[in-house]
């Protein structure tokens, strides 16, 4: 059985990306920062419902050494590591002019060093196996910027280049490396935006309504497929046509 390694699975579209990679069939590593976030939560419920073993595996993703002992642990467990979704993030939202040192830096550190951080020790065990999929979380902000997120999408735009560094650095060990772009999605994070922030984006999405979770988790579930077994080091936006 095949495994898959979800950062900041406890909800959102992490969850529904571990619930749609559970239905392919893959045994599931969830990860989240905290026991907390796996509270009141049926996701390891719902993914065992799916007949495939899930595990949790509690860690910061931008804390170096906690990462490599997550990635060694993960694989004591499974075995192999075939699907790695870079997926965890924050926001710190402010214009730049009143942005604080620290939201910058903390966006930076859970956004992108993360993906350094599980990129190299998931890419090591993938590089063993000689197979691999890498896919990471960037956003429309990483594409075409969004005022009140420099921090935010600087993260997202490092994640494409580190896409394609990974996909030109592990291609030829059989490992492929896509982002995927996500404009507007229903989830926790966005709930957050202000009424006026919503209405603006809606009146730019050319199918006029925000994106669904599972809508994120089916792009991924093709990446991760072998469909996609000759697609590597692309960024695909799923946005409902935010830019075009
Ligand atoms: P969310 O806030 O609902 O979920 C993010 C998850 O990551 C949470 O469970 C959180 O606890 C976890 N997390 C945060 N810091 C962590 C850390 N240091 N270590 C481990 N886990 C950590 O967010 P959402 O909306 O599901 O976003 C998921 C990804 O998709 C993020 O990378 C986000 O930037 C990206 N994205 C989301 C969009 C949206 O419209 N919701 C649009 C574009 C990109």
């Amino acid at each position: 059985m095949a495994t898959a390694l979800i950062t900041g699975s406890a909800r959102g579209i992490g969850a529904a990306i571990a619930l749609r990679l559970a239905k392919d069939g893959y045994d599931i590593a969830l990860n989240d920062i905290s026991e907390a976030m796996f509270e009141n939560n049926d996701i390891m419920d719902k993914i065992r419902a799916e007949g495939v073993q899930c595990e949790k595996f509690i860690c910061d993703v931008s804390n170096y050494s906690q990462v490599e002992e997550t990635v060694k642990a993960v694989k004591a467990k499974f075995g192999t590591i075939d699907v790695l979704v870079n997926n965890a993030g924050i926001t710190r939202d402010g214009l730049m002019a009143r942005m604080s040192e620290e939201q910058y830096d903390m966006v930076v550190a859970v956004n992108q060093k993360s993906v350094f951080n599980m990129s190299k020790f998931v890419g090591n065990v993938m590089m063993r196996q000689k197979s691999g999929r890498i896919i990471n979380l960037a956003s429309v902000a990483g594409l075409y910027g969004n005022p009140g997120q420099m921090n935010y999408s600087a993260t997202k735009a490092a994640i494409i280049g580190m896409t394609k560094t990974v996909a030109k650095e592990l291609g030829s060990r059989g490992i492929t490396c896509n982002a995927v772009a996500p404009g507007f999605i229903k989830t926790p994070m966005t709930d957050k935006l202000t009424d006026a922030q919503r209405d603006a984006m809606l009146a730019q999405i050319a199918m006029k309504r925000y994106g669904e979770v599972e809508e994120i988790a089916g792009v991924v579930s093709f990446l991760a497929s072998k469909d996609a077994s000759y697609v590597t080091g692309q960024v695909i936006e799923i946005s409902g046509g935010l830019m075009m």
